[in-house]
């Protein structure tokens, strides 16, 4: 990841508007979004044995075994050495994931630099995916399952709001707006990251220096 200019994890409760949120920054910086539900679809949708193995756990509403998980991640962003920076949306979901991201117990070090925590009540959460159900065909997204994915949020993945704040890069944004001013607070919260990581690497890091002025350039332009 030579070039990377800066990787945003999208952080919050299912429903809460990661994947929204995702395509909306991807359009406007040119970052390339992963979310891993989306690549355990894929699997899923191949029929492979990460996909069997996947099912299994996805459609009872629990997490996917964390290795496993930082694998198709790694994989993934392998795949896109020439990119700017990724949009993380839903990883990492356990705090086992964000020691791994960070080397320790696993080979392959994804740097975060920026966390926005989307805050939503929980009433909201299920009445969109409800509504969700009704247009798309995720397994997932049946009252029973989506209780569990909750119940599985509050206990595994909350603690890395606490995580992030210590490391000072989680910024919180309510989730609970219209989908045009849930993107205003991030952008908000975006641009006064780059500003501060353009200090940060000014004498070290000439590749992200240079990425760093395309996308602040790029992003003028729409
Ligand atoms: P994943 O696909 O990531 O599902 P999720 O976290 O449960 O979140 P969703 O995709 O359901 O919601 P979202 O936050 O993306 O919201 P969206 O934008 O779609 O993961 C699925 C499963 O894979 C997990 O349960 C787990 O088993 C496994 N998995 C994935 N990653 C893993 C990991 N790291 N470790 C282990 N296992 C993992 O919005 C939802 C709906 O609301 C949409 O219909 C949208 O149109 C609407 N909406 C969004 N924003 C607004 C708004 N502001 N106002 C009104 N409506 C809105
Ligand atoms: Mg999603």
């Amino acid at each position: 990841m030579n070039k990377r200019l800066i990787n945003i994890v999208l952080l919050g409760a299912p429903g809460c508007g990661k994947g929204t949120q995702a395509a909306f920054i991807k359009e406007k910086y040119d970052l390339e979004h992963v979310s891993t539900g989306a690549l355990y679809r894929e699997e899923m949708a191949s029929g492979s044995a990460i996909g069997i193995e996947a099912k299994r756990h996805i459609d009872n509403g629990h997490l996917c075994p964390d290795e496993m998980t930082l694998d198709i991640l790694s994989h993934h962003i392998q795949s896109h050495d020439e990119v700017k920076g990724f949009i993380l949306d839903g990883v990492p979901r356990t705090i086992q994931q964000a020691n791994m991201m960070e080397g320790k117990g696993y080979d392959h070090i994804i740097p975060v630099d920026l966390v926005i925590n989307l805050e939503i009540p929980e009433e909201i959460i299920t009445e969109r995916l409800e509504k969700r159900a009704k247009e798309l065909n995720r397994t997932d997204d049946t009252p029973e399952v989506i209780r569990q994915r909750i119940i599985h949020y509050n206990n595994l993945t909350k603690p890395l709001v606490a995580y992030y704040e210590e490391r000072n890069i989680l910024k919180n944004v309510n989730g609970a707006q219209t989908l045009e001013n849930v993107f205003k607070d991030i952008l908000a919260e975006k641009e006064a990251e780059i500003a501060s990581l353009k200090i940060k690497i000014d004498s070290e890091d000439k590749d992200r220096q240079i990425a760093i002025t395309e996308v602040n350039l790029s992003k003028d332009k729409i």
